[in-house]
């Protein structure tokens, strides 16, 4: 009788043990996880911070320490006329972060996509003199990161700035300025915000030509005196891009230069990659499109599992460089929204993101968690 009783007693502790462990790992988000190593962040589309979506901002508040916005801080949205600012979008983004306590990045004050009309030309339509671009660039950084000052942490100041193979990107703000426009505008955002970090951002930098001529970027604007804290690596991966040991160096490369790295602009593709040449219009052949567009449905099982362990080993390349990056930020909540679905072919369905098109959390997301439990439990680390 005694024996009985304490064995189901035993039973029962054993069962309620576990139940809680469930039950606590179910609510665990990744950012409870990841906590001790970095923010974990998701950019924000304008209808999401108007509250257009409540299952994504449950999300958000759930998984997520950071958010970035993913157009509305762009200047051709912040100021479409020349002196003309419209601030709603953005000042509706800030609140939303402040409300909810989360780690805002501004993106972004100077890229050569999404810039208003007016920027680069006068009134006949001619590219402005460098001085003018250099008083247009600064009196918009100014006003910008003056707006959010203290209130948004750290901007992408300088985004995607170089090709390929290293050299600059001809951009408008390189032909009229320079390769001085990078410099300027570290300078200006810092003249606005001393205690805002500041960033430079761009993609495919696990390609050692264009990440070598990121970290002379980083060590030039040093040896000017120049804040930059840190790099930030775009993410927009494709499951055999990049080589992941070339990812990693450009992690080792950028903090060798002793700034921090940011994965900035994370998701992951399974679509393919269209081989057509500009000439080809893909969006006027219907076969053709619809051959690269191989899952509208729903991923196979193999497929979906080859995406899953590609995720888990970026993140557990992460997590072993955890000291030295400080945010790893999704581009985008939920596969129903991501831009891949429009880019390069219009009306594609992909699935690059942690969340499912219903907002459920995809398995990869409790192996994310897994694998960060496991690390943290060796070997703890406060984020900076
Ligand atoms: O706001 C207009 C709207 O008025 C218009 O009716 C509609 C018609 O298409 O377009 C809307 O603008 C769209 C904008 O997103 C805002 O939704 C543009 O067409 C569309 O091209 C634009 O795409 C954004 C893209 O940057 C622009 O280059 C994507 O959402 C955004 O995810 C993407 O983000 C970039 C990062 O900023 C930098 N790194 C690469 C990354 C992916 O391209």
């Amino acid at each position: 009788m005694k024996n009985s009783l304490i064995i189901t007693f035993a039973i029962l502790l054993f069962s309620s043990c576990f139940l809680t462990k469930t039950i606590a790992q179910k609510k665990e988000g990744l950012k409870d996880a990841l906590k001790p190593d970095f923010f974990i962040g998701t950019a924000l589309s304008v209808n999401q911070v108007a509250g257009k979506d409540p299952r994504a901002l449950a999300v958000v508040r759930k998984h997520f320490d950071a958010i970035v916005p993913e157009n509305c801080m762009k200047s051709m949205f912040l100021q479409p006329e020349q002196g003309h600012f419209f601030f709603d979008d953005a000042d509706r983004f800030v609140a939303f972060g402040e409300r909810n306590h989360l780690w805002m990045t501004g993106h972004c004050l100077v890229w050569h996509s999404q810039t208003p009309a007016w920027l680069f030309v006068d009134k006949n339509g001619k590219d402005v003199s460098r001085d003018t671009l250099i008083a247009r660039m600064r009196n918009h950084i100014m006003t910008v990161v003056g707006r959010y000052k203290g209130r948004i942490k750290g901007w992408d100041v300088v985004n995607e700035a170089f090709n390929d193979d290293g050299t600059y990107r001809k951009s408008k703000w390189y032909e009229i300025i320079g390769e001085d426009f990078i410099p300027l505008a570290f300078k200006f955002a810092h003249e606005a915000d001393p205690n805002a970090q500041l960033y430079y951002n761009d993609y495919g930098l696990a390609n050692a030509a264009k990440r070598n001529a990121v970290v002379k970027l980083v060590q030039s604007l040093k040896a000017q005196g120049l804040r930059i804290d840190a790099v930030g690596e775009q993410g927009h991966n494709g499951m055999n891009y990049p080589d992941l040991r070339e990812l990693e160096k450009s992690i080792e490369a950028f903090a060798a230069t002793g700034v921090k790295v940011m994965i900035t602009e994370l998701d992951l593709t399974v679509l393919p990659t269209p081989t057509h040449t500009e000439t080809a219009d893909v969006s006027t052949n219907f076969e053709y499109q619809k051959s690269l567009n191989p899952y509208p449905d729903g991923l196979p099982e193999a497929i979906d599992s080859a995406w899953t362990q590609r995720y888990l080993e970026m993140f557990k390349i992460f997590l072993r460089h955890k000291d030295v990056i400080s945010r790893v930020t999704l581009w985008g909540i939920s596969d129903a929204d991501t831009w891949r679905n429009d880019w390069p072919i219009k009306g594609r369905t992909d699935y690059p993101l942690l969340f499912d098109r219903q907002y459920n959390a995809k398995p990869v997301v409790a192996e994310i968690i897994k694998a960060a439990n496991e690390m943290n439990k060796k070997n703890g680390k406060n984020k900076s």
